[in-house]
């Protein structure tokens, strides 16, 4: 009886995607499905099963799923970009549909797990070339480490659907962060939020902070937002026209002017939300003058090594002591991804 119950479930709710690769890595559990000539690209984590990516194999040049069109929207505040910022791989969607229109664009890619990556080249025909690489980092980590600027930066990086973005990538620091990284006056950033998630009235407060001009593309009746962040304004008269320059220039094959009908002219968010920050262990004041102790220690030390008297032996112990604080101190200074909230 429960066999044929569940043979029932599965035909009622037979997904005709069938999956043809899964691979464990330390981050989730990623798999690719396909459904003819539609492949996703989907993140499996405790039993939640998200489809990050879907492309079209007969047609990997228009994007099978809504919101990374809407992300080709920055296109309108720079239209001829010679450098662009990928957060998040994926399935690549973005980066062969930016390439394959801007062949002399230097395109960097962030992407922490090394399967994505693997997993784009062997099951989503993306390729790397002399203009783009594939950084494998933490997005955070790669923004400190860099001094360039760009033209456009693309940040889709959702760990998995219950978490949504990780803490650390949707602070007020990090955003100031990535602000420095947009060249003046022209950058653009563009974030892909979810209405329905928690994390979203706080993200579009943050941005309105950092940001002097903030647009919202909303798909219809789907809860996916793009958030474009930036020095410019335009409105929504000026981006159609922008869009039907360039649609002419550049024969898009996906349709940006309808993309620009999906602006949300009112402000949705709830204007109380927290401001997340960092949370950094702040050293307490005596810190400074350990290492000042310690240094007068090592002098004194070495010139009583030689009598192993009793204080020789005291202020080793001590030696090793200071140092140990000073080594916790400095690991527990960096980031960290707790939960702190400030109003
Ligand atoms: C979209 O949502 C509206 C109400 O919010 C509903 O009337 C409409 O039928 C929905 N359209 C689709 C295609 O689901
Ligand atoms: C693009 O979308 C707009 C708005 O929906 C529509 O008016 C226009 O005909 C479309 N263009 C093409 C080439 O499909």
């Amino acid at each position: 009886m429960h066999k044929l119950f569940l043979l029932l479930m599965n035909l009622v709710y037979a997904d005709k995607y069938n999956l043809i690769v899964e691979l464990k890595s330390s981050y989730s559990v990623i798999q690719v499905y396909e459904n003819g000539p539609i492949r996703d690209l989907r993140i499996n984590t405790r039993g939640t099963n998200t489809v990050e990516s879907r492309m079209n194999m007969n047609n990997p040049l228009i994007p099978a799923v809504g919101y990374p069109n809407m992300m080709l929207v920055s296109l309108l505040w720079n239209p001829e970009p010679t450098d662009i910022l990928v957060i998040g791989l994926g399935a690549a969607v973005l980066p062969r549909i930016l390439r394959y229109y801007y062949p002399m664009t230097r395109i960097d890619i962030v992407e922490i797990d090394p399967n994505i990556l693997r997993i784009a080249k062997e099951h989503f025909r993306f390729k790397t070339d002399p203009l783009m690489t594939v950084y494998i980092n933490d997005a955070r980590i790669f923004i400190n480490s860099i001094k360039k600027t760009y033209d456009i930066i693309l940040s889709d990086v959702y760990a998995e659907v219950d978490v949504g973005i990780p803490y650390h990538l949707r602070t007020l620091e990090y955003t100031h962060e990535l602000k420095q990284r947009l060249k003046v006056e022209t950058g653009v950033l563009l974030t892909h939020l979810q209405r329905n998630h928690n994390d979203y009235d706080s993200s579009r407060k943050i941005h309105e902070h950092v940001f002097k001009y903030n647009y919202e593309f909303v798909a219809k009746n789907c809860s996916f937002v793009i958030l474009l962040s930036g020095f410019q304004s335009l409105t929504q008269s000026e981006m159609f026209e922008r869009a039907a320059q360039l649609e002419q220039t550049k024969c898009f094959l996906f349709n940006l002017t309808y993309q620009v009908l999906k602006l949300e002219k009112q402000d949705l968010f709830d204007i109380n939300a927290p401001i997340l920050k960092d949370k950094i262990t702040t050293p307490p004041q005596r810190l400074t003058l350990l290492p000042m102790i310690f240094v007068a220690t090592v002098g004194f030390l070495t010139g009583c090594y030689y009598s192993q008297s009793i204080t020789t032996k005291l202020f080793l112990h001590f030696n090793a002591a200071s140092l140990s604080i000073i080594a916790h101190y400095r690991s527990t200074n960096g980031y960290c991804t707790q939960n702190q909230i400030v109003v």
